[in-house]
């Protein structure tokens, strides 16, 4: 297993790109099961999870061209499986995505349940629900969802929970049923609106993407499409907290500041100096900065997919900072690892109570998921001495290149395979 070696202290200094969203890129790569014309994808990337969700597709019989990293072709016209096997969704979860898509065109799939994960129990329950009230018959059988149905039927889906998952599930089902399909209570974030734009451009009828409700008009037939995903936001935030974390000078090229709204007023408000431009973000961390409370919550709230990274910079801030996470409840897993490098972190059920400024120490320290080990890779960056990284494919999954960027900063960071 690959594991980072990180010799810290060292403030990051230049500028960098940003790569597509994985998280946009995800969702819209299972929406080419709708069309049996071509979906090009101008950018891609060589994550491990996009290969994931490559490789499922690509089971199921979608063809795939071109080249990781880069453009992309997918062409959906001869669907030769319409089951996702447990060995592909257990990898990765954002595989369930398929469920809706090879529903509402195939009129039937069978999509092996994704199970829990290090970050919590993660259930499904608004996915399978909102299906039904589109008219899905749907079973479980030995850890499959079992789904069929005549033509999806519009309808009323009231989602008790804010899922950006089950959102793009339901919005990929809806695009072919029968008449109009309400989703109340619907996740506002980008990467909902980019799949809904990717929808869009496929000849869908949909209203309200980025607010709380949508309304998709179904057609009969989707056509082939091109799409640039969003750039990744949080890719860009785990930037901006590690040169911040350091006390480095960062610019930040090819991003929407728009989508990092809140995160950017927590850094302002931290004394950070920032400037942002339509597609850049200028951060100067030389200066001593305070802490901030922080709350998770659906977008626009702040993100949990940033709250690990947070935790750490927030050990170089002056006073007690609180951060609660609520969409996750086992988010916590770098805290163990980041008290070991010598953070003052007391943790109180979904409260983590961090107090800075603390010195940090190298050690040896385990990756547990994706954002944990960001948050490790950041205190490894602040932490005098050497920081050893384990388990880094966590981070694969989300980041790329992501210790030749980090160095192209100046970091001391190698891989050790
Ligand atoms: C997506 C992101 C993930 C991010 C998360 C929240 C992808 C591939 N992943 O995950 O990086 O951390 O949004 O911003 O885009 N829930 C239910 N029932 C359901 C669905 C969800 O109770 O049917 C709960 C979850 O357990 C969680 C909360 O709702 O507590 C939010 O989950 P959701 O927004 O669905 O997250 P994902 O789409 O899995």
């Amino acid at each position: 297993m690959d594991k980072f070696v990180i010799e810290g202290g060292v403030p990051l200094k230049g500028e960098i790109s940003i790569k597509p969203a994985k998280n946009s890129l995800l969702p819209c790569l299972a929406a080419s099961i709708l069309t049996a014309e071509e979906v090009i994808f101008e950018k891609s990337s060589s994550l491990s999870d996009i290969n994931s969700m490559l490789s499922l597709l690509q089971y199921l019989g979608v063809s795939v061209s071109g080249k990781a990293g880069e453009r992309v072709v997918l062409k959906a016209d001869k669907i030769s499986s319409l089951t996702a096997p447990y060995d592909l969704v257990r990898k990765m979860r954002a595989s369930f995505l398929v469920l809706g898509p090879l529903l509402s065109r195939f009129k039937k799939a069978k999509v092996s349940l994704p199970g829990g994960c290090a970050i919590g129990a993660r259930p499904v329950d608004q996915h399978i629900k909102g299906l039904k009230a589109l008219g899905a018959e749907i079973d479980f059988e030995e850890g499959y969802v079992v789904a069929k149905c005549n033509r999806l039927k519009g309808a009323d889906v009231f989602f008790d929970k804010i899922t950006v998952g089950g959102t793009q599930n339901i919005l990929m089902a809806a695009v072919l049923a029968e008449g109009r399909t309400t989703i109340i209570n619907a996740a506002k974030e980008p990467e909902v609106v980019d799949l809904g734009n990717l929808l869009l451009k496929m000849g869908a009828k949909i209203e309200g993407l980025g607010t709380d409700r949508i309304i998709i008009h179904g057609v009969e037939n989707l056509k082939g499409a091109t799409h640039c995903p969003i750039p990744d936001r949080i890719e860009c935030g785990t930037f901006l907290a590690a040169a911040a974390a350091t006390r480095g000078i960062i610019k930040i090229k090819n991003c929407i500041p728009a989508h990092l709204e809140k995160f950017l007023t927590k850094l302002k408000e931290m004394g950070f100096e920032i400037q942002i431009d339509d597609a850049s973000i200028f951060l100067n961390g030389e200066k001593d900065v305070k802490s901030v409370d922080i709350l998770t919550a659906p977008y626009p709230g702040f993100p949990t997919d940033l709250q690990a990274q947070s935790v750490a910079l927030l050990t170089q801030a002056s006073g007690i900072a609180t951060v609660r996470e609520e969409i996750f409840e086992s988010r916590f897993m770098h805290i163990p690892e980041l008290q070991r490098l010598g953070a003052d972190i007391k943790l109180e059920g979904n409260t983590a109570v961090v107090k800075g400024k603390t010195l940090l120490k190298g050690a040896p320290v385990m990756a547990s998921d994706l954002r944990a080990s960001a948050s490790l890779v950041i205190a490894g960056l602040i932490a005098r001495g050497k920081t050893v990284v384990n388990r880094i494919y966590h981070l694969d999954r989300g980041y790329e290149n992501f210790e030749e960027r980090l160095a192209s900063l100046g970091a001391k960071i190698e891989r050790i395979k």
